[in-house]
Formats: structure tokens, sequence, C-alpha cells
């Protein structure tokens, strides 16, 4: 599965650089290709020169270490790879990549780089455990950075607990899975709805919602990265979509969204519809400004159509739909219903509450149900790992020729 990947092997200062020696070797004995940078630092721990003879490839570490002193492109480097993997990343390191500092080559690389980026800390457990490391592990997670968490075990201080770097072939299974993860959707169209929609009630003036369009742009960021193609319908939101396979639409009211909706899902193997689309709208909104001296008592609202549900009804026997419930009481009691009387596959229950605030968060506690699989929890995750959670769910129930 490693075979002609290329690999960013990024090395930076801490006692578990010397594990970087055997994972350069079983990434290279994968058959993938490896180019390592390594951090000033990480010179005290192991020399350049091991990880050179070991992958074949000059080392780099400064933006004038290219052969004869010429100028390391780091854009290039960051575009060359299928994937970086910061291995051990250092509490320095995971700070500098979260707040996008750029003091070195490495960070410059993390920047510049569009591929997926992992990160394998390794650290005391103190500073592991300290809130701004953790502040940036979720930032970073956060953004769809991948995280090796540490192992628990002794460490070079003496103590004993988390913060030990992942052993090199657990590192390497997870690359395998990952790539394996890549071509999981190949050849699949999914539909995602995103955001929330604008309902008019005079030209300045409009009914919408908190949502953010987060846990929707997660989705599609996920099942494309999973080589699905992607419709993303989307309300107004300011996020902006990262993979090209990610087909963007904008929609502004739940008409436009419903129209684009049906008009991609024919084409679709699946859709999954995350938008927190207006219930209602006004029935006549005003042609021109409503001045304050002539504002109404009441504004007369009607239903818009549930695009959900009709998408459900219109569906063929292979294609999948599933949709979201977003409860703040009785919430399986509701989600079921909802599966039941909307025709779905599954259904993402979203339980709002003071811990899962939902609108805006990057965090968010879902729980996925259809009648086969009965109720699936997936306790507290970031946006993105949750993404993960929904696409795995889908991968599981969508029709494999
Ligand atoms: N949905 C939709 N079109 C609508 C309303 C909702 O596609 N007009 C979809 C949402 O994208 C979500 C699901 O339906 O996937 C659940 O929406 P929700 O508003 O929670 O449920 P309702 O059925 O509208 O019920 P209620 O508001 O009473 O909870």
């Amino acid at each position: 599965m490693l075979f002609r990947k290329k690999i960013i092997l990024a090395v930076t200062g801490s006692i578990a650089a010397y594990k970087s020696a055997l994972l350069a070797r079983l990434l290279v004995k994968a058959g993938a290709e490896v180019r390592v940078i390594m951090t000033e630092s990480s010179k005290d721990f192991i020399t350049p020169l091991t990880l050179s003879t070991l992958t074949k490839n000059e080392v780099v570490s400064s933006f004038t270490t290219g052969p004869n002193g010429a100028w390391v492109n780091h854009v290039e480097l960051g575009m060359w790879a299928d994937v970086m993997m910061m291995a051990p990343a250092s509490a320095n390191m995971l700070a500098q990549c979260a707040n996008g500092s750029c003091h070195n080559l490495m960070a410059a690389v993390y920047l510049s780089a569009r591929c997926p980026v992992f990160f394998a800390p390794a650290m005391d457990l103190d500073m592991w455990r300290h809130p701004a490391t953790q502040n940036n592990i979720d930032l970073l997670r956060n953004r769809g950075n991948y995280i090796i968490e540490p192992a628990s075990g002794e460490l070079a201080s003496g103590l004993v607990g988390e913060g030990r770097m992942a052993e090199p072939d657990e590192i390497v299974q997870r690359l395998e899975t990952f790539f394996n993860l890549a071509r999981q959707m190949h050849g699949k169209k999914v539909l995602i709805t995103a955001g929330p929609t604008r309902e008019a009630i005079d030209p300045v003036r409009y009914i919408s919602n908190h949502s953010s369009g987060k846990m929707g742009f997660a989705l599609a960021e996920e099942l494309a990265a999973r080589g699905a193609s992607v419709v993303l319908v989307s309300g107004p939101v300011s996020l902006k979509v990262q993979h090209p396979s990610i087909e963007r639409i904008n929609v502004t009211t739940a008409e436009e969204m419903l129209n684009e909706a049906r008009k991609a899902f024919s084409s679709c193997d699946a859709a999954i519809l995350t938008a927190a689309v207006a219930d209602f709208k006004p029935a006549e909104p005003a042609e021109s400004k409503i001045k304050k001296e002539q504002a109404p008592n009441n504004i007369t609202l009607t239903g818009t159509t549930d695009i959900l549900k009709e998408l459900a009804a219109s569906r063929t026997e292979n294609q999948r739909i599933g949709g979201f419930a977003l409860e703040t009481n009785d919430g399986k009691k509701n989600a079921e219903a909802k599966l039941q009387n909307k025709h779905l596959d599954f259904i993402v229950l979203n339980e709002l509450s003071e811990q899962n605030a939902v609108f805006g968060s990057d965090f968010n506690t879902i729980e996925i149900f259809s009648t086969e699989t009965g109720w699936q929890n997936f306790g507290k995750q970031s946006k993105a790992e949750a993404a993960r959670s929904i696409a795995g769910f889908l991968d599981q129930i969508i029709h494999h020729d």
C-alpha cells in the first residue's frame, strides 16, 4: 500500500528521534520514497547521515541545505508529498504548526503542504498534558491533521506516563490504513448539504439560524479524501473548500437548496444532508425595504419543502440517504421517529446541551442510528473526527457493485 508513495518524514528534537531511523527504514522497505527534513535540534539526537543513507535521499534542514548550498524550495517539497509525517513531533513544532509561525524550513513546508499531515508527538508527561499543548493538538485536529497519540510508558525523564512516541511499526500501520481509506469511496458520488439557509423578509432582512456549516464541510472533505466525488450544496457560510474533488454549489434559500440538491442527487450514490434548512419562510416577502414606521405586527410564515424527505422518497434501490437530527430532549426517540417518518437509511443525532454546543463549535458529540445497526455512540470528537466516523458508517452501507 505504501509502494511509490511520496512521504516527507519530518524529524524534530526529541529523544524519540532515534526511532525515526527505524521508521525511515520500514517506509523505504515498504516501497515508499522518503525525503527527510530535520530541525537543527534533532541533529543532537540522530545524524543526517543516518537518515540520508537509509532513505537514499539528501536530508534538508534549512533553506540553504540543498546540493552545494542551494535554496531548498519548501513549496516544491510540500507539493511533492502524498503525505507529511512529523515523527517525533516536539511540543515546540506542534506549537509552531498550530499557530502558523514559520521559524524553520520544516514549518515552511508544513504551511505549504497540500497533502494530509500526520503528527506523532513525543515529549514528557507534563508537557503533553499541559493545556497549551492540548490546545495546539485540538487546533491541529480541527484543521483535519491526523494525530497519532503517544503511548504510555517509561519516559526519558524517568517519569512514567503518556508521552512516548508511537512505535514505528504502528506509525507505518496508520499510514497503510490511511492510504487504504483513500480508495474506499473511489468511483462513488455523494451529495452533502451544509450550512443555514436565509429566507427574505424584505430585500435587506432575513430569517436564518446559527449553523456554521463546519460539520457538512468536514464531511465533504473526509469523503473526498476517501476517493469520492462530492457535490456540496451550501448555504451562506464563511468556509473554504480544500479538496479538488468537491464541487461546491452556493445557494441562499431553502428553495434554491432544494433545486440544486434535486439536480445533483439523481447521479449520486448517497446523500448526507447536514444543512440547517429553514423550516419556515415569510409567505410574502416585501419587495422593498420595510420602513420602521411601517413595521408589521406579524410576519406570516409558510413551510418550506423538507429536502431530506423529498430526496429519500425519490431514491432508487441502490441510493443511500442519511440526515441529521438536532434535538434538545428525547434525542434518541425523536431521531428514530425522524428516520421512520422521512424513510432514511440512517440518522445522525446531535444532542444540543451545555456540553455539546454544536453551532459554531469545533466539536460534536454524535450518535448514529440505522434499523440494521441500532445505535452507535461515537462520543465527543472534533468535527473532522466526527466526519471520519460518519464516512466510515456510510462506507458500511453504501452499495458496492
Ligand atoms: N432538512 C431538510 N430540509 C428541510 C428541513 C430539514 O433537508 N426543509 C433536513 C436537515 O438537513 C437534517 C434533517 O432534515 O438532515 C433534520 O432536520 P430537523 O430540522 O432537525 O428536523 P425536522 O424534521 O425539521 O423536525 P423538527 O424541526 O421538528 O425537529
